[in-house]
């Protein structure tokens, strides 16, 4: 099978060619083939919404997820109570202002949909698409058109023809160029079987102007953010990672300068980056591509997917990507660039949420961690950080030295023992040790947090929350454990006696030192690391999701 191309933008005026083309490309979908069709949002791959048989070759041409429904493209109102029971007044006083264009309506369907269209729910998505040559095929073909966007599954959505044949030459019957799409993200889908009404898919068509409208609309959690395990979005598309190029993707938001300033601290020469206008200089070694200018999101729109798309032939081992604002097209721009990045996204100029993790050993300090860098974060590890600086950091050399004289040798070597020895004899002079090695660690570990921003960062340490560092965090949590499992782990691991075992957690501060100065405890009695680690990673979840909702409140 090889795939018809028509062309029909320039054909200047000879009705009787454009005719026959619509003709010819309403024939293929009547009789059950796939075409790609333009629409003013992304090109779709269209087939007979009717056509069960025809449906199911959308599915294999795309690689496309079987319970992921189709939305249908229609070509006015009068259509609705033909495939939609029930219809609310709203979906009419919606289509006749905003029809045709970039909304799709979720409503409740009619059996004479096949099951294949809507993967087996009871409601359809419709949408009147904004492109003479489309609806002129589809009011040829007196059917309506199943149509998803016209990429492979996963990949970024077709914005021209070039784009569709990339992905689905020799897969489908034919395309119709209908030169590049004016609008270039997807229809904003909005769920009317519920009251109030919900946004499923951030679009085309503005929530705000959908609210000046209609009022109040709910917005899903699928459309700001990644879903939690198990739960289900209400738009089955939503839950697939989506639009993403080959090399991992990071979402910078904020004040444009602010990220600009992020990601330029952050690329090398392998990186991608996808940024506005303004700020292209800044990247001059590495493969750019320009949204448009901070300021026109209409372009940025037309721009996203030609960007992400951009990369996959390119080298590039990691992209990073500045995004606009929510308001406006904003929120279906940062939509697709965060779902291209799994949602991996820094906030500039937002402080990252910092965890101070301490504790005796044996009680699982190391598993939280764990579960914490499993969740994204950077875990800091202060002790190896103050034995680097000891090798290294001349003024914290110098002051250490100039407060215990003696303990740099003759080769300029630290006499560990000799510096613990003097340390240990007196609580002055631990004091003193700390507050110097506090005083040179900060700006090194500020450093660190502003790299993080938006971020997550757990800072271990087991001595030094008493220099300060608590001050840095925005919890400080204590791991214990009861004793007995702490003697029998430390045993395990480290294959020594229980006597020693034992010698080694009297010599510690016992759980309840910890207990006492941390914010919070994460007690671990579970019988295995690994039960340990699912447990922390819940209780940080729940901790993290609060600490970000008290920051944002301080905010307002
Ligand atoms: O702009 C657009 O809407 C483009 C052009 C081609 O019209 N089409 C498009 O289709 O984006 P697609 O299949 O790539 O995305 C449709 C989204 C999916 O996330 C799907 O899960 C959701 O709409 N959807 C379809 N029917 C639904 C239903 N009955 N209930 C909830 N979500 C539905
Ligand atoms: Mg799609």
């Amino acid at each position: 099978m090889h795939t018809l191309y028509f062309d029909l933008r320039d054909t200047k005026g000879q009705q009787k060619a454009i005719d026959d083309k619509i003709f010819s490309a309403a024939k293929i979908l009547r009789e059950g083939g796939l075409l790609a069709i333009p629409t003013e949002t992304v090109y779709g791959l269209g087939a007979n919404a009717l056509d069960a048989e025809a449906v199911r070759r959308i599915f294999e041409a795309k690689g496309r997820p079987q319970d992921n429904p189709l939305i249908i493209h229609v070509t006015g109102q009068q259509w609705l109570a033909r495939y939609c029971e029930d219809v609310p007044p709203l979906a009419y006083v919606l289509a006749r202002k905003f029809w045709p264009g970039p909304l799709t309506m979720i409503l409740k369907r009619k059996p004479v949909i096949p099951d294949q269209t809507t993967a087996g729910l009871d409601t359809v998505g419709v949408r009147c698409p904004n492109h003479p040559v489309t609806l002129a095929i589809i009011r040829e073909a007196g059917v309506p058109i199943a149509a998803p966007s016209a990429n492979t599954s996963g990949r970024p959505s077709c914005t021209t023809a070039q784009d569709v044949l990339e992905d689905m030459d020799g897969k489908i019957a034919g395309v119709v160029d209908g030169g590049p799409c004016a609008v270039g993200v997807e229809s904003t889908i909005l769920d009317l079987t519920c009251d109030p009404p919900r946004l499923l898919r951030p679009g085309g068509l503005p929530l705000e102007e959908l609210e000046r409208l209609i009022g109040k609309i709910e917005v899903d959690k699928a459309v700001t953010g990644m879903l939690g395990e198990g739960e289900k979005p209400r738009a089955p598309g939503m839950k697939y990672r989506h639009y993403a190029p080959k090399a991992p993707v990071t979402v910078v938001t904020g004040a444009p300068e602010k990220s600009a300033q992020i990601i330029v601290q952050r690329v090398g020469p392998t990186s991608g980056v996808i940024c506005f206008d303004e700020y292209a200089h800044l990247f001059p070694q590495q493969v750019v591509q320009t949204l448009g200018s901070a300021s026109d999101k209409q372009t940025q729109a037309q721009r996203v997917f030609d960007a992400l798309r951009s990369f996959d032939g390119s080298a590039v081992t990691e992209i990073y990507a500045q995004c606009p604002d929510n308001r406006g097209l904003g929120l279906a721009i940062g939509n697709r660039l965060k779902k291209a990045a799994g949602f991996h996204v820094l906030e500039a100029g937002a402080e990252p949420v910092v965890l101070g993790l301490t504790g005796g050993t044996g009680a699982g300090k190391t598993s939280a961690l764990r579960a914490l860098e499993s969740l994204g974060a950077e875990v800091i590890d202060c002790d190896a950080l103050y034995h680097q600086m000891l090798d290294n950091n001349r003024e914290l050399r110098q002051e250490i030295g100039n407060a215990f004289p003696g303990v740099f040798g003759a080769d300029g070597r630290l006499d560990r023992q000799r510096l613990g020895q003097e340390v240990f004899a007196s609580k002055e002079r631990l004091e003193r040790l700390n507050s110097i090695v506090f005083h040179h660690m900060e700006p090194e570990l500020r450093r660190r947090l502003s790299d993080n921003a938006g971020g997550l960062v757990a800072i271990d340490a087991i001595s030094l929350l008493e220099g300060g560092l608590d001050q840095m965090c925005d919890r400080t949590i204590a791991v214990t454990a009861p004793l007995e499992l702490r003697v029998r782990r430390i045993m395990a691991r480290d294959g020594i006696s229980e006597q020693y075992a034992r010698l080694r957690i009297s010599a510690q501060k016992p759980d309840e030192y910890y207990r006492e100065r941390c914010d919070l405890e994460l007690n671990n009695a579970a019988e295995s690391a690994e039960a340990f680690e699912e447990e922390a990673k819940r209780f940080f979840t729940r901790l993290i999701e609060s600490i970000k909702e008290e920051k944002a409140h301080g905010k307002e």
